[in-house]
């Protein structure tokens, strides 16, 4: 169906230019050394700088090309070549450039611009965070500060010179060493900060104001020692030590694995509390956001503690992927980011529990990676074109390029795959590369022909795996039959087949490994675990010797980003979930499990049928609670029924009621029919005075401990349990208080509001966990939460300007709570877009951001189809609009 009242429409909007990664162009001049000049004021910015050109020896434009240099939000105020004061006839300034008509092959560039930070709100490019300044250029934010070539390819040695108020910023940060510093009239002061790296623009960084310090050192495997420093905002350096803890761990990661040492003798880090990201990998001066630095026992849950050395180990681990190898372009944006999410995440599962981290990330995946990928917004791991690059920092290029790293190491071998990071980074340090080169020198060290390989970075959408099997008796053969497709995705009608690593093992019924020979093997001794390359559209393999019908244990550890179907009877999914000598498949099994009477219920549920769950999954839960795995950790996962986003990926059409219907019931029989198993584990686990100690075997326990009260308090009879275990913990143990806290925030009883109060008048000068006060609250499954959310807006805890507190409301309610956000009549919706276009007025990354729950509209039903399309047409048509937003917006009302 055509729709042309959307086509007059768009016609109507900013045009917007696409980049297409086939326009590639080596840049026309090169930046050898840039000094950078900063003047911090109460009211602007002066920011002087001057550059050493030279025209770029390989340009494929002539002499004559003009320097055209990206600024945005400047005043310009002066522009010299070789101390020649320029007149405005040599040049011309845009809204987002500055055009040098005629320059010659070398020479000196100096230019003088006003920048006024303190009404940046879009916090990109030099901005304000309280009393604090501080920067981000990653992707486009350094032509905030100054003109410049601002790409990743254009890579120059940086001297800044910061020049402030020494009462108000005694701290002058910037990347690399401290070279020199004096103090001038007036109670100002400077310092000046030399970065022996070349780098792009988007590294650059700086920090100024008054902060409260956390000092240590590491000494590196060749012995230099190396000074870490913590930068944290007055009042929170006890909350930083697990920070510290975390960087020394991953810089010994990195040295024990990759043989990585850092390059630096100071490694800063700074904790923002406005901030649009995560956390930034600036050279030697990572920035983080407060919620991914900041860490202690009474304000921090477990999750918090594992999510905070996840993110400094990514930062840390960027100095090498990332850095000291960067990007030729955005278009090869994965090379960095999912090969340091690929490591960061073998980190984790290093130094925490490997399997939990496993499932965590597969879980993530699905959730988020495999929607985006049969959506609108589908693109290749390395796109092909972009309106905006801010919207291209995605679940694939991060979550699906890690896989893809992952296969690699997979197909490689670890000790191949090593070998071929360290040719990676004797080959191209300090380049800017393209993915194309990475692959290159896996296949170099491997001799493996990749070609089929590449098409995990070009080729979007989620492969399907079909597999059939067949057993002879007679020839005591298993067949295996392996059949891919992969859907269209726009712009890519039809694909081709992939290269997919499954890695697998056979059981008899019993559950015991059984040996593995097939024809084609590439070893001649029978091996109990194989990793088979499918590279058909349809592929057989013929498993020998085999006395019983086997069990397959198929895509083992998750080894390829697939969807899989084989029809396994429930019987074999109980050997897979007891006996599985993989964790992650034995959890996978228990899933599956699950998932089928998950589906019946919604099958139920639509058609008005009674509920019913049988015995079979409690008999299961009840063996594995009484001896089950000994890791505690991984039993509360194996405990956990599939989330209603998994199951909602399950579904031709998304039903939410029913959903939520079919997981809330099941959840509740279980706790039923387990009772007193629940209340058993709660008690053996449950001590109020143990002090809270960071350990994956306390971690463990206090998982079980909280899955088991959910569980009991799903039961209208357990309500003190959880109010108890609340107030003993409320001031020790954040772990244990949104533990509990989380399951009375559910319930229609008056304990729910007592406890949120309570929560809140003890935590209140704490923002982040103001922030958890808000989540919990949006995310809360009563049928008031929209209209408390809406109330929260106008809380004075809430601000529309700090990113942390837009994702904590207005976030977990769009994008964790589906079945409140989509509230039948579109209120949820409404209230989406009214925030959307208020954020977008000032800050336009994170607008774009808080706009994605609506743009998967076409997987719900007609009534909701409507009404959410309703809402980004509404959008479509502000008047002022961010092309960011517009991006996203129109991409998701294309005819498909
Ligand atoms: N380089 C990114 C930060 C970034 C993201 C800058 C998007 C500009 C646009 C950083 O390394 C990163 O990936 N941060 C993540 C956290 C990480 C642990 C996945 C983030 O900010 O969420
Ligand atoms: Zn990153």
């Amino acid at each position: 169906m055509k729709d042309t009242k959307l086509e007059t429409r768009a016609a109507e909007l900013t045009p917007v230019k696409t980049v297409y990664l086939r326009d590639y162009r080596v840049p026309d001049f090169l930046f050898d050394q840039v000094e950078l000049n900063f003047d911090l004021g109460e009211e602007e910015t002066i920011v002087k700088s001057r550059i050493h050109v030279r025209r770029n020896p390989e340009a494929q434009t002539g002499a004559a090309a003009p320097l055209v240099l990206q600024g945005e939000e400047l005043a310009l105020e002066a522009v010299a070549i070789n101390q020649q004061q320029l007149s405005p006839a040599d040049y011309q300034v845009t809204d987002d450039s500055l055009t040098l008509f005629k320059v010659p092959e070398h020479f000196e560039l100096q230019i003088q611009v006003r920048i006024k930070p303190q009404e940046n709100k879009a916090l990109s490019g030099l901005y304000r965070s309280g009393e604090h300044f501080c920067t981000q250029c990653e992707s486009q934010g350094f032509r905030r500060i100054t003109y410049f070539l601002d790409r990743p390819d254009v890579l120059s040695s940086f001297t800044t010179t910061i020049t402030a108020s020494e009462a108000r910023y005694p701290i002058l940060l910037s990347n690399g060493n401290p070279v020199a510093s004096g103090k001038l009239a007036g109670g100002r002061h400077w310092v000046r900060w030399e970065d022996p790296f070349k780098k792009p623009g988007y590294l650059f960084a700086l920090v100024a104001g008054d902060f409260d310090l956390l000092e240590d050192q590491f000494k590196t495997c060749s012995g230099r020692t190396v000074a870490l420093r913590i930068y944290v905002e007055k009042g929170y350096r006890e909350q930083s030590h697990h920070a510290m803890q975390a960087v020394k761990k991953a810089m010994t990661w990195d040295e024990e694995n990759y043989g990585r040492e850092y390059d630096l003798d100071i490694y800063m880090l700074v904790g923002m509390s406005d901030f649009n990201m995560g956390a930034m990998e600036n050279k030697g001066l990572n920035i983080f956001n407060t919620k991914t630095l900041l860490a202690s026992p009474e304000t921090a849950t477990d999750d918090d503690f594992i999510y905070v050395e996840s993110v400094i180990a990514h930062e840390y681990f960027h100095n090498w992927t990332g850095n000291r190898i960067t990007c030729r372009d955005w278009f090869q944006l994965s090379i960095k980011e999912g090969l340091t999410i690929f490591r960061d995440q073998s980190f984790t599962e290093d130094t925490t529990a490997k399997t939990v981290a496993r499932i965590r990330d597969v879980n993530a995946l699905r959730v988020r990676q495999f929607p985006e990928d049969a959506g609108p917004l589908a693109h290749s791991v390395r796109p092909e074109s972009y309106e905006r690059i801010d919207n291209f920092y995605t679940s694939t290029v991060y979550n699906k390029g890690a896989e893809v790293a992952r296969m690699l190491r997979t197909i490689l071998g670890a000790q191949q795959f090593r070998q071929a990071m360290d040719l990676y980074f004797k080959r191209y340090d300090g380049q800017a590369v393209t993915i194309e080169e990475f692959v290159k020198v896996m296949e170099d060290v491997s001799q493996l022909d990749l070609t089929q390989f590449r098409l995990w970075y070009s080729q979007a959408g989620t492969p399907l795996l079909t597999v059939n099997e067949a057993y002879d008796a007679h020839q005591k053969t298993y067949t295996l039959t392996f059949e891919q497709t992969c859907p269209p995705s726009p712009g890519q009608p039809t694909k081709k087949p992939m290269f997919i690593p499954v890695k697998m093992g056979l059981l008899n019924p019993s559950g015991q490994e059984l040996p593995l020979e097939w024809e084609g093997s590439p070893v001649s001794t029978p091996v109990k675990e194989a990793v088979l390359h499918i590279q058909k559209p349809k592929q057989e393999v013929v498993f020998k010797n085999l006395d019983v019908h086997p069990i397959p244990s198929l895509l083992r550890g998750f080894s390829a980003p697939i969807k899989m179907n084989f029809d396994y009877s429930d019987p074999a999914l109980a050997t897979l979930f007891q006996s599985d000598t993989d964790q992650f498949n034995r959890w996978e099994a228990g899933q599956k499990l699950s998932e089928r009477c998950l589906l019946r219920l919604i099958t139920a549920y639509q058609q008005k049928q009674p509920l019913h769950l049988s015995d079979e999954i409690s008999t299961l839960w009840e063996s594995a609670l009484r001896q089950g795995p000994e890791d505690k950790f991984l039993l509360s996962q194996m405990l956990s029924l599939p989330s209603e986003r998994y199951l909602a990926e399950l579904l031709p059409v998304i039903d939410v009621d029913a959903i939520h219907a079919a997981r809330e019931f099941m959840a509740l029989e279980l706790a039923k029919k387990l009772n007193s198993l629940w209340l058993q584990t709660y008690q053996a686990l449950h001590d109020p005075q143990a002090p809270y100690r960071y350990t994956v075997e306390e971690i463990g326990q206090r998982q079980l401990k909280n899955l088991s009260l959910y569980y009991l308090m799903l039961l209208p009879e357990q309500v003190d349990l959880g109010l108890a275990q609340f107030t003993a913990a409320l001031t020790q143990n954040m772990t244990d208080t949104i533990g509990a806290l989380r399951c009375l925030n559910n319930l229609d009883h008056p304990a729910r509001q007592l406890a949120l109060d309570q929560f809140y008048t003890t935590w209140q000068q704490q923002p982040l966990i103001v922030d958890k006060w808000l989540a919990l609250q949006a995310s809360s499954k009563r049928a008031s939460t929209l209209s408390e959310v809406k109330k929260l807006t106008r809380h004075p805890a809430f601000d529309l300007k700090n990113p942390n507190k837009v994702y904590s409301l207005i976030g977990s309610f769009a994008q964790q709570n589906m079945h409140r956000f989509h509230a039948p009549q579109g209120e949820g919706y409404v209230f989406l877009r009214e925030c959307v276009l208020q954020l977008d007025q000032f800050n336009p990354i994170v607008a774009a951001r808080m706009v994605k729950p609506l743009v998967e509209w076409r997987r719900y039903e007609a009534k909701r189809q409507y009404l959410m399309r309703e809402q980004l047409e509404l959008i479509l048509q502000h008047p002022k609009l961010s092309q960011d937003v517009q991006e996203l917006v129109t991409k998701s009302l294309q005819e498909e």
